[in-house]
């Protein structure tokens, strides 16, 4: 065999070939995780404080009402994981209600993000041990060291959402081997509510969600040398009924080329290329995708528009 086909390719190369793949699909897809560069992050920081995108303020909302009777089910000495550490305003909610949390263990690919999200923790909570882990949990998580407490896995911001239904249930599977027996998920989800309020939280009035989408395509140009024109695409976000999920697609404008290491993609006028799913659950829905654990308890805000379900790893 030839020794160079066993090396590891390189970020880009494995990038390129993600992208080569999603692209070939039938509609078109780019995958949702490039969102996330500097702009990106900046981008999604302001859609998290648009009128219309209630998820941020409404999750937040149940946190500041409910951490403490969250803290009281969790229990003392807890060692928190955070799965996919954004900004961490949430996880101070979380961490000033919980009784002498052991360890705090951000999990994150971006280890921009995780250096951040560690020093942040760290200047607050200069008693609380953290351990930040840089890994991706589309695969498993091996935790380095002994639980220093219940392993409590938080997974906020409807995350979970961005994955097919099958994907969820992979993560949560992967989740309960992380976790062991008795160890807990605290998961916050969107829940389905009229489309009303579901299209305008993902076609803002001031363009900043069109911005973000667009600005995937911006990426993927300095991420893995992509040519295309990010103007000639506009942002349409559509609620799927059938799959319960807030779609996002990028519609060409006019005819337009796309083209990565030398492979060609004809987008006619009017084609769209799908970027993100966002799934929108009943709180049974969630439970069913959790197969390997048992519910312990819920919170939702007053209209029951966002649900923060706390779940124990059966066995
Ligand atoms: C961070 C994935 C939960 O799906 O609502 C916001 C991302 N996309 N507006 C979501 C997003 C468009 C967001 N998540």
């Amino acid at each position: 065999m030839n020794p160079t086909t066993t090396q590891t390719p390189s970020p880009k190369v494995r990038y390129t070939e993600e992208i080569l793949a999603s692209l070939a699909e039938e509609p078109p897809r780019l995958p949702s995780k490039y969102f996330y560069d500097a702009t990106g992050s900046r981008l999604f920081d302001a859609i998290c404080a648009l009128p219309e995108y209630y998820l941020t303020r409404t999750e937040t909302g149940i946190l500041e009402r409910d951490a403490k009777a969250m803290a009281a089910a969790i229990g003392p000495h807890c060692e928190l994981l955070e799965y996919g550490s954004g900004s961490s305003t949430k996880t101070t909610l979380l961490l000033d209600a919980l009784v002498k949390p052991a360890r705090y263990i951000p999990i994150d690919v971006s280890r921009a993000h995780l250096h951040d999200a560690a020093q942040r923790i760290h200047a607050r909570y200069p008693d609380l041990s953290v351990e930040p882990l840089c890994a991706d949990f589309a695969g498993e998580i091996v935790l380095p060291s002994e639980a220093a407490g219940t392993r409590v896995a938080y997974f906020p911001g409807s995350t979970l959402g961005n994955l097919t239904d099958a994907g969820a249930r992979g993560l949560l599977e992967r989740m309960t081997r992380t976790l062991g027996p008795g160890g807990l998920l605290l998961i916050g989800v969107d829940l389905v509510k009229p489309e009303s309020v579901l299209v305008p939280a993902y076609d803002d009035a001031a363009g900043v969600t069109a911005a973000f989408n667009r600005n995937l395509l911006v990426h993927l140009q300095s991420l893995v040398d992509l040519q295309v024109n990010p103007t000639a695409f506009e942002h349409r976000a559509i609620w799927n009924a059938d799959e319960h999920r807030m779609e996002m697609w990028l519609e060409a404008s006019s005819d337009q080329v796309l083209e990565l290491a030398g492979q060609r993609f004809a987008i006619p006028r009017g084609k769209r290329i799908l970027t993100e799913f966002s799934h929108k659950y009943t709180p049974e829905r969630l439970l069913d995708l959790a197969a390997g654990f048992d519910p312990v308890a819920r919170w939702s805000d007053p209209q029951g528009w966002f649900l923060v379900q706390l779940l124990r790893v059966r066995g």
